[in-house]
């Protein structure tokens, strides 16, 4: 039996609301509006690079991804926006490339700017300047990065009045870190030497902690998609509130979910529940669902107990470990369940969270783990069939998409 995951238009609509009206409440006098980059890398954390952005394609202002063949399906199948390569390119191909299909690309490296140096590239290019505020993964360091800038402001193949700064919190989700302060500090500190560039550094826990660093741009990833960016438990007090706020505001996009495949009636009491390691001993009378996923299918193995399933808007317990394709819980306080009813994994009813928190991972990594090349046992859907959310060929060509400096 295949699993399924359905994906909510509606709920990744109304997430994109939600980060808007925090956007507008942030800053209800200023006149300029701050734009959003939808972070759709990793497939759009399993949703589907391909339909979401073509939901968000007139909603938001770019789109962030990592590989230029995905911004290349993406141009192939429509999406209009620009598609900013967040880790850069990879060679100078890359860069030629970027350059003819009009992607922004992310220079956080000396090796793009020797790239930038070989050779005219064929079109002008959108350039965004990373610098390491203090993440210590991708980016120029304080030192190196106005003679990057210098670079990128002097090479003609660049668009000089588009080049944005950006960086990246490390800690956002834990807003009384003492390295969100170091990082705030060092980025405001480069970027008043470049008040005519765009500056950028929120991703989704930013853009609801840090209310001071929107700037002109945000990008949020995990927010859209419905996780909450906050940890449950969380030790900062605003992290709580924050967590407790948007737990009721934002929608999963994604529900995971099965059927009950079978339900088997314990005869005698102390019986094996089923599964690996005799763990669970039933008593007689005990009826156990059968639910048809396992790890395999990218439901997390490891579980601190008292997992739960959803059957019949009714919370059902986990009594055996995730095996690779199985999971059996007990139905007690479901005594209604039959074959075929559907199980709900994570998503509607179940908070992804509970999940991710009860197994040690996080959402970000369970969604991006079913949604990933698991087509042969998961059948991938999206509730609204009136627009085309599969694949559109578009009949546009690369010069349809170049996109203005100004945009
Ligand atoms: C550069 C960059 N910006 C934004 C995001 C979005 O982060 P989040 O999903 O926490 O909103 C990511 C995701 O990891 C990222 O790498």
């Amino acid at each position: 039996m295949k699993a399924l995951c359905t994906y909510s238009k509606k709920n990744l609509l109304h997430n994109l609301n939600v980060i808007k009206a925090e956007l507008k409440n942030a800053h209800p006098r200023d006149t300029h509006k701050v734009k959003i980059m939808a972070i759709i890398k990793s497939n759009a954390y399993g949703h589907g690079c391909i339909p979401v952005s073509k939901i968000l394609d007139k909603e938001v202002d770019a789109f962030g991804i990592i590989l230029i063949e995905d911004a290349l399906k993406l141009r192939d199948e429509g999406i209009s926006k620009p598609i900013v390569l967040l880790e850069g390119v990879f060679n100078r191909r890359e860069l030629e490339m970027a350059a003819e299909y009009g992607f922004h690309v992310v220079f956080h490296d000396d090796d793009h700017i020797d790239w930038l140096y070989e050779n005219p590239l064929p079109r002008k290019l959108h350039a965004w300047l990373k610098i390491d505020t203090g993440m210590g993964r991708l980016g120029f360091s304080l030192e190196n990065a106005d003679e990057a800038m210098r670079k990128l402001k002097n090479n003609s193949s660049i668009y000089e009045r588009s080049i944005r700064i950006m960086s990246h919190f490390a800690c956002a989700d834990n807003p009384e870190h003492s390295l969100n302060n170091v990082q705030i500090k060092e980025f405001r500190k480069f970027i008043k030497k470049y008040d005519d560039c765009e500056k950028c550094f929120c991703n989704s826990a930013g853009i609801f902690a840090f209310p001071k660093m929107h700037y002109d741009w945000v990008r949020p990833g995990i927010a859209l998609y419905g996780g909450n960016p906050f940890p449950v438990n969380s030790t900062s007090p605003l992290a709580s509130a924050l967590e407790n706020k948007l737990k009721s505001q934002l929608k999963p996009v994604m529900t995971f979910k099965t059927k009950l495949y079978k339900i088997k009636e314990k005869t005698t009491d102390g019986q094996n529940a089923g599964g690996y390691g005799a763990g669970s001993l039933c008593s007689k009378g005990m009826r156990v669902g059968i639910v048809p996923v396992g790890y395999s299918h990218g439901y997390p193995r490891s579980t601190q107990n008292g997992r739960v399933v959803r059957i019949n808007n009714t919370n059902c317990r986990m009594i055996s470990q995730v095996m690779m394709d199985m999971m059996l819980v007990d139905l007690s306080d479901c005594p209604d369940a039959q074959v075929d009813n559907d199980i709900i994994l994570w998503g509607d009813g179940l908070p992804i969270e509970d999940v991710a928190g009860d197994s040690g991972r996080i959402s970000y990594d369970l969604l991006c783990g079913v949604g990933v090349d698991h087509h042969n046992k998961i059948v991938y859907s999206w509730d609204d069939t009136s627009s085309k959310l599969t694949r559109n060929k578009s009949q546009a060509t690369k010069e349809t998409y170049l996109i203005k400096p100004d945009i």
